[in-house]
């Protein structure tokens, strides 16, 4: 079938994007889908900084590519061997597809499948395939998604169902940003009840965080990014405190708020100087940095080892939140159903495809949280 898409075919164009179009709307051949494929209908997608990261090229990936991996929307038609879908189910899409039955699947941490991350890599589908092309030649998958576009094929491995009652631009928030977010604090972190958390960048995976961390009954949150109003977004939506991370004593003033240090600082700026700062916010004995940031691929953190052993800290990196996205998408869409984790607060612009590059701008310049491509009827 044909679809409308938006490809990237050249990484490292100069910002400001409105000008160079780094992705350009296109008509793609996508093929049907295979024996265990997916055909869905994309309804909402939102824009996430590991989409930048490639069109700025700090994170390379093959090319030509579709990007976006936060999407949901609709089973349009199933591969004859797919069980567990079918046409008219609603879905969230998670960005990596898991086996089930590759060693760490089997060991819980689907996040990490192997022939999962090895077809993210390839830009293909877990099975190998690619189904997607332009005047017959190959346009890569994007961690198996693929949503800047109204149609994808994809692994049932990638997908979760959902509840048709919840909207579609919400919903597809909690493929990344809630996932990778909620899921550090409490799965990667286990933050306990009664403790003291600090959260550094405030996008949607940071805000994401501090939901999470106020969910999870932390006494102390605190938050810190260079934008004031991403700090006043914070406080709406659970931070108790803010710092603005371009004061020269950043990191002394958490440590003074939370009476010497947190239990946990999270980095979710993909900054290694922002890491850096968190390290140096959490608690002697025990404190925890947990990352979730993805710098530039060769980024390396210069890091006092005697302090790390000296005062048994602790370092820990944290991929889609160490989530089961079976178990854990359907536990947030509750609790934000409840009240008590409010991701609608997130999205801070619906636009259209066409619409893409300048809101890559706004997401650059660290003017967005989250904005979400819908796909009209
Ligand atoms: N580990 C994962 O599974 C996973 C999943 C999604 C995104 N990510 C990564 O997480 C990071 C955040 O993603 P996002 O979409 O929320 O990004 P974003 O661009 O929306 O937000 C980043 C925020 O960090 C702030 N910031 C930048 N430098 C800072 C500093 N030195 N101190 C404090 N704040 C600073 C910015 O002002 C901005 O508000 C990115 O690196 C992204 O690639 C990782
Ligand atoms: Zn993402
Ligand atoms: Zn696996």
């Amino acid at each position: 079938m044909k679809i409308r898409a938006a490809v990237l075919c050249e990484m490292g164009k100069p910002a400001p994007y409105a000008q160079s179009r780094p992705l350009s709307i296109e008509t793609l051949d996508l093929a049907a889908p295979g024996p265990e494929e997916v055909l869905v209908r994309i309804k909402a997608v939102g824009l996430c900084h590991s989409d930048l990261s490639v069109i700025n090229a700090s994170r390379p990936r093959p090319m030509p590519m579709v990007l976006g991996h936060e999407a949901a929307g609709v089973v349009a038609e199933v591969g004859s061997a797919v069980t567990g879908f079918a046409a008219g189910d609603h879905v969230v899409m998670t960005f990596t597809p898991s086996c089930g039955h590759c060693p760490t699947c089997a060991g819980g941490r689907p996040a990490m499948c192997e022939p999962g991350g090895i077809a993210n890599a390839a830009g293909s589908l877990i099975d190998g395939a690619i189904r997607l092309s332009w005047n017959g030649k190959p346009v890569h998958h994007h961690l198996g998604v693929s949503g800047f576009a109204d149609h994808a094929v994809v692994s049932p491995d990638s997908l979760v169902k959902i509840d048709p009652d919840l909207p579609f631009a919400e919903a597809a928030l909690f493929g990344c940003a809630v996932m990778t977010g909620v899921g550090a604090v409490v799965n990667t972190a286990r933050v306990a009840p009664g403790t003291s958390v600090a959260v550094v960048g405030l996008g949607g995976v940071g805000l994401s965080a501090i939901m999470g961390a106020r969910a999870a009954g932390a006494r102390e949150v605190i938050a810190v990014d260079l934008s004031d109003s991403k700090l006043a977004l914070a406080r709406e939506i659970g931070a108790t405190t803010t710092v603005n991370a371009a004061c020269p004593d950043t990191v002394e003033q958490v440590r003074r708020l939370s009476g010497g240090g947190v239990d946990y600082a999270f980095e979710m700026a993909g900054s290694i100087h922002a890491l850096e700062n968190a390290v140096g916010m959490t608690r002697r004995a025990g404190g925890m940095t947990v990352t979730a940031g993805l710098p530039p691929k060769d980024a390396v953190l210069p890091l006092n080892i005697a302090g790390l052993v000296g005062e048994e800290r602790i370092l820990a990196g944290s991929y889609m939140g160490t989530c089961v996205p079976v178990r854990d998408i359907p536990r947030y869409i509750a609790l934000y159903r409840a009240g008590r984790l409010p991701v609608d607060r997130l999205l801070s612009g619906r636009i259209a495809l066409d619409d893409i590059n300048e809101a890559f701008d706004r997401l650059s310049g660290a003017e967005a949280v989250r904005q979400v491509i819908e796909f009209p009827e």
